[in-house]
């Protein structure tokens, strides 16, 4: 497909789509079924048995075997909290700051194959809303240490909430892991009322005056200046199990804090878990966790605590094309008192300054990371860092090897010996990507045939290996400076045999493209279109879109919302 600025989605000649779940469509919850009111007049109630928004990272867990239905687990990173109350942010209220938690999290959703596609199934016995005050449980070497306890919770074990869920992984048991990410946007504190921030609170953001949302006048708990250890509850990978909605999620600590983007799952060759993770954030690093024990057969019951036990690594990349994973094991490398690790909890909890202590190479901030289903390489995206190679940043290196790297790029290893479980690597580029088109834009495609785009996301390889590649140029740079003639945020798809990289839907203005999911089959793609109309002005500004229910920009809410894709003649997806 074409680059496109339009304010739709648009699919191939062949293909069609339909819009299953809208922020604010019912979640499908037994007798609690509020419609979406386009006022934004919803309650803070309502809105916790209804789509959250800004849909991010999914997955499809069939149910049976006949591939007619299946549940729809997706995450809802952030809220624009313009669009969400009727009279936007101000004044603030503790309702709004609700609605605001509620429209975060995870939701399960069952849906349907009929005739005329997939619909959802209302109500259901699975569906569910995972949001910010749902209680969860801490687990693994953090859970319970001094850190992790607060007034409200003096065991350390149990929190309120899951914040700021952007990508995700699924567990060979078949688990839905969330990841949080930008947590550091909701704690805060009035400038100046605390001590002066440490070290640790610096390198996460958790500071007074950093926060994005002012919930700290109105729920106290997310006040640093008042509940310090708050923010170490947040920033971890979550474990929900969609098929038991009674059951409770949990806060793997083992596989450390960070602004955690995806946990991509895949099995050593003795059978161990192996999960990758990015740290979405300037300068920060590549993770690996390693069970110490191996999957067992029999499902969830069998491995319910097998995220509690191991090894979590950071990546360094050599100039030479080798890398290695250096274990974060407290006592080894300089993890030591000595350096501010006084046990294991902290090395976890303060995993990106222990990813400093041991050398892990600062990345162009690490999102997805995608295990091919039949090779075992793995790809991760680059976004971009506008930082690298500015005055007294980091410069640019083997691994990241652009200053002001607005484009981003793709890099590919392979494990030492093809296992998951090695320490160490080989690496190269998969694409630096951008316009080619642009004087000094130092881009590159392997393939001959490459459709460019801008600031990778999202990365998924479906069953049969071909690469889906999500974009999120933000919403104020689209179609404007490096990527003017890149169009509206896509989705592309690569196929690694040839190279060839092909734009194949594009969304709605203003909108990122993420969370992407391949039926086994083959025959469906669900994609999501996040924030659509995106403006970020900070008085809100005018949405740019009216996506996906039509009208005027401006005079309607655009809505996030998951977008179902087919071909017309009932073929595989991409072929
Ligand atoms: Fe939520 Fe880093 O994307
Ligand atoms: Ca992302
Ligand atoms: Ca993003």
């Amino acid at each position: 497909m074409p680059a496109s600025l339009r304010d739709a989605v648009v699919v191939p000649p062949g293909y069609a789509f339909q819009v299953l779940y809208r922020w604010g469509d019912p979640t499908g919850i037994a007798g609690n079924l509020p419609a979406f009111k386009p006022d934004a007049s919803n309650t803070a109630a309502e809105q916790a048995a209804q789509a959250g928004m800004h849909h991010d990272g999914m997955s499809f867990f069939p149910l049976g075997t006949d591939g007619r239905r299946a549940l729809l687990v997706l995450n809802h990173e952030y809220t624009d909290e313009h669009l969400l109350h009727p009279d936007g942010p101000r004044p603030p209220t503790l309702e709004k700051v609700r609605k605001s938690q509620h429209a975060m999290g995870v939701s399960v959703i069952e849906i349907e194959r009929a005739a005329a596609g997939w619909k959802q199934v209302l109500p259901s016995a699975y569906a569910r809303r995972i949001h910010g005050n749902t209680p969860i449980r801490l687990a693994g070497p953090a859970a319970g240490s001094a850190r992790m306890k607060t007034a409200a919770d003096p065991t350390g074990r149990q929190v309120l909430g899951t914040l700021a869920n952007c990508a995700m992984g699924v567990t060979p048991w078949g688990t839905y892991l969330t990841c949080e990410e930008n947590f550091h946007g909701y704690f805060g504190a009035d400038k100046g009322v605390a001590n002066a921030p440490d070290v640790v609170s610096q390198r996460y953001g958790t500071v007074p005056g950093g926060q994005w949302v002012d919930w700290y006048r109105l729920d106290e708990r997310f006040d640093v200046s008042k509940h310090p250890n708050e923010p170490n509850r947040f920033g971890w990978v979550v474990e929900i199990d969609p098929m038991d909605p009674t059951s409770t999620p949990v806060k793997r600590t083992a596989l450390g804090r960070k602004s955690a983007e995806s946990a991509t799952c895949t099995l050593t060759r003795d059978g161990r878990v192996a999960v990758y993770m990015g740290d979405d954030a300037r300068f920060e690093c590549i993770y690996k966790f390693v069970s110490r024990d191996p999957v067992r057969p029999g499902g969830t019951s069998a491995n319910r605590d097998l995220l509690d036990h191991g090894t979590l690594y950071t990546a360094r990349f050599d100039a030479n094309g080798q890398g290695a994973w250096l274990a974060l094991t407290h006592g080894q490398h300089g993890l030591t008192p000595d350096n501010g690790f006084a046990d294991p909890a902290e090395v976890v909890m303060h995993a990106r300054l222990a990813a400093s202590t041991v050398g892990a190479t600062p990345m162009d901030r690490p999102e997805w990371i995608a295990v091919h289903p039949q090779t075992g390489e793995l790809f991760v995206t680059l976004t971009n860092n506008s930082q690298r190679g500015a005055p007294g940043r980091p410069a640019p290196d083997a691994a990241n090897p652009r200053a002001n790297n607005l484009g981003g790029h793709i890099l590919r290893w392979t494990e030492a010996g093809g296992d998951a479980g090695a320490d160490s690597f080989r690496w190269s580029h998969f694409v630096l990507a951008g316009d080619p088109g642009l004087p000094d834009a130092d881009t590159r495609y392997t393939g001959a045939q490459a459709d460019p785009f801008g600031s990778p996301d999202g990365l998924y390889f479906d069953p049969a290996g071909l690469l889906w590649i999500q974009t999120d140029m933000s919403g104020p740079a689209i179609g404007k400076g490096a990527y003017a003639n890149l169009g509206n945020n896509a989705l592309l798809c690569a196929d690694l045999a040839t190279g060839q990289i092909k734009r194949f839907l594009t969304g709605p203005a203003g909108c990122e493209i993420t969370g992407c999911v391949v039926t086994p089959d083959r025959s469906t793609l669900f994609v999501n279109i996040q924030h659509p109309g995106e403006t970020r002005d900070p008085g809100g500004g005018t949405p740019g879109s009216a996506w996906p229910d039509g009208g005027t920009p401006g005079a309607v809410r655009p809505r996030s919302a998951t977008v179902v894709v087919r071909r017309t003649d009932g073929g595989a997806v991409g072929t």
